[in-house]
C-alpha cells in the first residue's frame, strides 16, 4: 500500500516545527507502523536527508519509549495498543496521516516525533518506591493480599509510563500515570506505611512539573495502551486528602 504522511519535523526544543510531507510507498500490511517510518527513513538516508527522529525500544509494547500522534489520536487508531504494536493492516492504500509529537508543557520536543518525559522520572523519584527491604522472596502465603487488590494493583503495575495520557488529555494532566504508580503501590502491603505522604509527595511533583489538573474528561483512560482505568484517579485523591486530613502535607 501507499500513504500519504504529514510528519512534524523540529530540530530541538528552541526551534519552530512544521509538518513535511512524504509518501511511503510499497508499505507491507503486516509491518508494524514504525516499521513503516523505517522505510521512508532508509529512502531519506539514501537521499542524504535527515531521517525522522522517534522514540522506540522494545517495539513489543511493554517499554513505554514510543508514542506519537497519528490524525489526533495517542498512538493511533487502534485502542489498547502502542504504535510500535500498530499494525499497517489498519490503514488503507492512499490513506493520509498526520504525525506529531505528544502535546504538552511537561514534555518539551526533544527532535520531531520524540519528547522529553522525565519529567514523568521525577514524579516517580517524588515517591513512587517502597523504602521498606524487599529484595528477598518472601515466605509464600507470610503476607496475605486479598485477592482484589493483588488484581487492582496487577493492573495499575500494566502502566508502561509512555506519556500518552497526558498528550491526550486537553489539560494536559498527568493524573492517569500518577495515580496508576500510586495505585500499584497503595494498594499492596509492603506500599502501606509511606502510602499517604508517598501521594502528597508525587502530587505536588506533578503540579511543580506543570502538568495540568484532572477535570474527569477521561481522554487518558480511552488511549491508554494499557487499559488503566481512571478509578486510579480518584484514589490518588483519596490518599492525598486522607494525608491532608491528618496534617501532613509537603
Ligand atoms: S497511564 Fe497509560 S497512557 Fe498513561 S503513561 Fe501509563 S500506560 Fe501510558
Ligand atoms: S517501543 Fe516499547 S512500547 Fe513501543
Amino acid at each position: 500500500m501507499n500513504l500519504i504522511l504529514h510528519v512534524w519535523r523540529q530540530k530541538n526544543a528552541n526551534s519552530s516545527g512544521h509538518m513535511v510531507r512524504y509518501e511511503a510507498r510499497d508499505i507491507n500490511s503486516h509491518m508494524s507502523f514504525l516499521e513503516m517510518i523505517d522505510v521512508v527513513n532508509e529512502e531519506l538516508i539514501a537521499k542524504s536527508e535527515e531521517p525522522i527522529t522517534f522514540d522506540h525500544d522494545c517495539r513489543e509494547g511493554i517499554c513505554g519509549m514510543c508514542g506519537f500522534m497519528i490524525n489526533g489520536v495517542a498512538h493511533g487508531p487502534e485502542r489498547g495498543t502502542t504504535v510500535c504494536q500498530l499494525h499497517m493492516r489498519h490503514f488503507k492504500d492512499g490513506d493520509e496521516l498526520y504525525l506529531e509529537p505528544w502535546r504538552s508543557r511537561a514534555f518539551p520536543v526533544i527532535k520531531d516525533l520524540a519528547v522529553d518525559r522525565s519529567a514523568f522520572d521525577r514524579i516517580i523519584a517524588a515517591g513512587g518506591y517502597v523504602s521498606v527491604r524487599t529484595g528477598s522472596a518472601p515466605e509464600a502465603g507470610g503476607i496475605l493480599v486479598p485477592k482484589e487488590n493483588a488484581e487492582l494493583a496487577m493492573d495499575a503495575a500494566a502502566c508502561i509510563g509512555c506519556g500518552a495520557c497526558v498528550a491526550m488529555c486537553p489539560n494536559g494532566s498527568a493524573a492517569l500515570f500518577t495515580g496508576a504508580k500510586i495505585s500499584h503501590l497503595g494498594l499492596l502491603p509492603q506500599g502501606q506505611p509511606e502510602r499517604d505522604q508517598r501521594a502528597v509527595d508525587m502530587v505536588v511533583q506533578m503540579t511543580e512539573e506543570g502538568f495540568g489538573h484532572c477535570t474527569n474528561i477521561g481522554e487518558c483512560e480511552a488511549v491508554c495502551p494499557k487499559h488503566i482505568p481512571i478509578a486510579v484517579i480518584a484514589r490518588m485523591h483519596r490518599h492525598y486528602l486522607q494525608a491532608s486530613l491528618a496534617g501532613r502535607p509537603r
